[in-house]
């Protein structure tokens, strides 16, 4: 069963105006590009060189999200008419693969949301455990929301090694 309903969720953040979380569609994904984009050069730039950022982005194309698209759980945040950003979660892997808000929207409450969603599919889908590879600058954010880093490892670019920080998380079913 479906838990968008739950997506609505209230918080102090709205104040800024109401997010929505929805299933990502094959139309979004120049929307989804530019967010990615955008989010790593901005909101990475603090742990990463101008290189290691120029690498991360050259190799992001809009085809790429096609099949994670089709596959899901995708979602995106949408406030207004317009996209402000996104995750997706591997369902076989039990891995989130992304997960990046727009620059402007920073610090909103939009990163906490689309991760709740993600978690709320995963345990849908009878996941326990979440996994992810966090970025430098990320890990505290994920920290706040219960995940526990693992031994720093490098992450392969295409032709560069960045650092990055294994994170996973139990999954509790809140009861309510
Ligand atoms: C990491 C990211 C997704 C967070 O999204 P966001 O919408 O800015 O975060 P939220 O506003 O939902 O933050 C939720 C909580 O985490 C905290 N938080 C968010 N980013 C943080 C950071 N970089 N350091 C410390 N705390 C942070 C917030 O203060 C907030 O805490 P509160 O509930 O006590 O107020 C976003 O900054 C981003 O897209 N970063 C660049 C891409 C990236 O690194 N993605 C991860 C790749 S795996």
């Amino acid at each position: 069963m479906s838990r968008e309903s739950d997506f609505k969720v209230r918080s102090k953040y709205d104040k800024y105006g109401a997010v929505t979380i929805r299933n990502a569609r094959q139309v979004d994904k120049g929307a989804i590009w530019e967010i990615h984009i955008r989010a790593i050069k901005e909101l990475c730039k603090s742990h990463y060189s101008e290189r290691e950022l120029q690498i991360w982005t050259e190799v992001l194309k809009p085809v790429r999200y096609e099949e994670q698209i089709s596959k899901g759980p995708f979602f995106v945040a949408v406030a207004g008419d317009s996209i402000i950003g996104f995750g997706n979660l591997n369902q076989k892997s039990g891995e989130i693969e992304a997960l990046y808000v727009d620059p402007e929207y920073a610090g909103r409450g939009v990163g906490i949301k689309i991760l709740q969603a993600l978690e709320n599919q995963a345990l849908d889908l009878g996941l326990k455990l979440l996994r992810l590879t966090s970025s430098l600058n990320a890990v505290r954010f994920y920290e706040r929301a219960g995940y526990k880093p693992q031994k720093q490892k490098r992450w392969l670019l295409p032709s560069e090694m960045v650092v990055c920080v294994p994170m996973v998380k139990e999954l509790v079913e809140e009861l309510s």
